[in-house]
């Protein structure tokens, strides 16, 4: 029962599911051996949670077979010692003479004894990614899940079972996040019993694994995290795992470059000189990078033409693109730039010399999206050119950043390389196809800093995490808007992920007009940039503008490294408040936002979590001081504020 098994008397939704030679699906797995060790074995080529030490956790591994196939199962779990973590994957080998076909393999299951939970899950749309929703547990099956090829904007591949009562501060909570960036399923079914089975991984639906004798196939990785100090402290075992066991390389722990970039300030219509105007106006107010975003390659005025052309468009680009960079690092800034890897337009020289690249079925005509298709990512000539082309940019030019979109779902699937009974395999070799890329290219330019997005964050999860340290939140800039985004998206992902910036009013999505001080403490509760044209601000933004960086400079190293707590719901309450804990608990640092305003409010006293009870804290532009338990049990006064999505900040 710990791995289910399909067809053998266990009639519920089944971990496990091989069609056998012969046809028939039945599959026994019984228990033979175990191992237990020190540290965590690799399970290359996909994403995962690495150790820093082999004394951070231990790993225990049991072996089960099913005698009358000589179909293997071996399960494996990894516990940290010092955090409240499990990671499960199981690895299938056909041990058999005889072919087999893998239906269904998912990365964990477990019975917990009971159902009295609810279960909470992150939906949400483009511009509307990873918002909370919660629900109790019922009999037979509940569920979300992505066929979008993507983890996808829809669903995160996240789920938590907490107990009835528990809320941010208390309760118990278990997460399960799957590290991984394709098609995924997460299901609870509850039985007669009374029994709540849990499952999480690949989705069953277009998948298929074909093993001949002696074949192995390893499924991704579930994080597992169990606390009984409520939803918060779950989120918080998340942040510290990822930040320090998931993240990669030197932004694991260094600054992040305060950045401003070029997409909501000049879309496509931009050339060199107005470039390097943006990056002399960015370091006049102290920040670290200028990103050219999408239109800088190929023939790409717009969105219907030039993806898959690598090459720098110097009709824009006047003096091609070593010139821009030696231009803009001259000011002392640094330079980054934007691909869209997966995708190809009809309308480039790529499709045109390599139309059967494309993903789609050769007699019908494909589903487009952003009229774009994409390419078969499971082909090892689409990986080299891919490979050649970003990397030969990337030597070319002093370039210490890469924002890797995919601004589409996947459809049409069909490979022209895999045989017919194997198409099935594609959505996966898909995504191993583009990991194999990612690990290419991040491990030629380990100092470059990668951050992923899809359409903003239709594909935030922990397998892009592995190779990008931050991820766009969401194209969904609004102040307002971002505060409900980054409340879902802290759930499971450390606050140095959240791609955010600061862009115009009234915002390019909503039309919504918010304070620039309110843009800035929102934007500020992420890895924090820019993406407006700053010469075109008031006076009076301009000043703010300076004093947010200002700030930043000051409280980034709490923000990125501290404990986040979140102080009030975004979704049920007219305010969004958050804090920075520091690790010693010495330091805390508070911001929010109060949507509406009315007049002759009451005043709400907005309780603290997470200080030391004993100590003294002082706000320090009251210079009132408060103890802990003060501040936690009988709360900060909120000021009255003073219009519409108000800013508000205790320092
Ligand atoms: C996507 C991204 C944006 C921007 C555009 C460029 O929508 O989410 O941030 O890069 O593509 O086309």
């Amino acid at each position: 029962m710990e791995y289910g098994c399909n067809g053998c008397g266990d009639f519920r939704t089944s971990a496990l599911s091989i069609r056998n030679v012969d046809g028939n699906t039945v599959t026994d797995m019984r228990y033979e051996g175990y191992r237990i060790y020190a540290g965590k074995p690799s399970i290359d080529p996909l994403p995962a949670v690495y150790l820093n030490s082999e004394s951070e956790a231990d790993t225990l591994e049991i072996d089960m077979a099913d005698k009358v196939t000589g179909m293997r199962v071996t399960l494996i779990y990894t516990a940290f010692n010092s955090l409240d973590v499990i990671i499960r994957s199981a690895r299938i080998e056909n041990a058999s003479q005889r072919p087999a076909d893998i239906d269904r393999a998912m990365s964990m299951c477990v019975d917990l004894p009971g159902m009295d939970y609810d279960l909470i899950t992150l939906y949400g749309r483009h511009c509307k990614e990873r918002s909370e929703e919660r629900r109790p547990l019922a009999h037979g099956l509940q569920g979300i899940a992505s066929k979008r090829g993507v983890s996808s904007h829809c669903q995160n591949p996240f789920a938590a079972l907490v107990s009835k009562n528990a809320d941010e501060n208390s309760g118990e909570a278990y997460g399960f996040n799957l590290v991984y960036s394709g098609n995924f399923e997460f299901c609870t079914e509850c039985d007669y019993s009374g029994t709540s089975r849990i499952l999480m991984g690949i989705n069953p639906t277009d998948f298929t694994w074909h093993l001949e004798p002696g074949e192995s196939f390893q499924t991704p990785e579930a994080v597992m995290v169990h606390t009984s100090k409520g939803i918060g402290e779950m989120s918080r075992i998340y942040h510290k795992l990822y930040n320090f066991n998931l993240v990669p390389g030197k932004y694991r722990t260094e600054k992040r470059p305060l950045l401003i970039n070029s997409w909501e300030a000049a879309f496509f219509d931009f050339d060199t000189d107005k470039l390097v105007s943006f990056a002399e106006r960015a370091k006049e107010f102290g920040m670290d990078m200028l990103v050219m975003d999408d239109g800088w390659f190929g023939k790409r005025d717009g969105d219907c033409s030039g993806l898959g052309d690598w090459d720098v468009n110097e009709t824009k680009l006047r003096g091609g693109l070593g010139k821009l960079v030696d231009q803009v690092r001259s000011l002392g800034m640094q330079f980054g730039l934007w691909f869209e890897p997966e995708m190809i337009s009809e309308d480039s020289d790529l499709y045109r010399s390599h139309p059967d690249w494309a993903i789609r079925i050769p007699d019908r005509a494909p589903m487009r999206s952003r009229y774009q298709l994409l390419l078969d990512m499971t082909r090892q000539e689409v990986q080299d050119y891919l490979y050649e082309k970003i990397s030969g940019v990337l030597h070319s030019a002093a370039i210490s950043y890469v924002k890797w979109d995919m601004n589409r779902s996947i459809s049409d699937w069909y490979s022209a390389t895999l045989p017919a009974a194997q198409q099935g395999e594609l959505p996966h070799r898909y995504v191993l196809g583009l990991y194999a890329l990612l690990e290419r290219l991040t491990a030629e330019f380990p100092d470059v800093l990668f951050e992923g997005c899809s359409g903003g964050g239709g594909r935030f999860d922990a397998g892009m995490l592995y190779y990008c340290p931050q991820i766009w939140c969401s194209d969904d800039t609004d102040a307002y808007e971002r505060t409900r985004i980054q409340y879902g998206t802290s759930m499971i992902y450390p606050i140095s992920a959240v791609g955010s910036h600061v862009s115009v009013v009234p915002n390019h999505q909503t039309g919504r007009i918010t304070p620039m001080e309110t843009r800035g403490i929102t934007a500020m509760a992420g890895s924090f940039g820019f993406e407006l044209d700053l010469q075109k601000l008031s006076e009076e933004d301009k000043k703010t503008v300076a004093a947010q960086i200002k700030q930043f400079k000051e409280y980034g190293p709490l923000i990125h490294g501290g404990k986040y707590y979140r102080l009030s719901d975004p979704f049920t309450e007219n305010s969004a408040f958050w804090s920075f804990v520091a690790q010693d608990d010495s330091e805390v640092l508070v911001q929010g936002v109060v949507f509406r305003t009315a007049p002759n409010m009451r005043r709400k006293a907005l309780r603290l979590a997470g200080l030391c009870p004993e100590s003294r804290y002082q706000d320090t532009a009251s210079g009132e001081i408060y103890t802990g338990a003060a501040l936690m049990h009988g709360g900060l006064l909120l000021p009255q504020t003073w219009g519409d999505y108000c800013p508000v900040m205790f320092p």
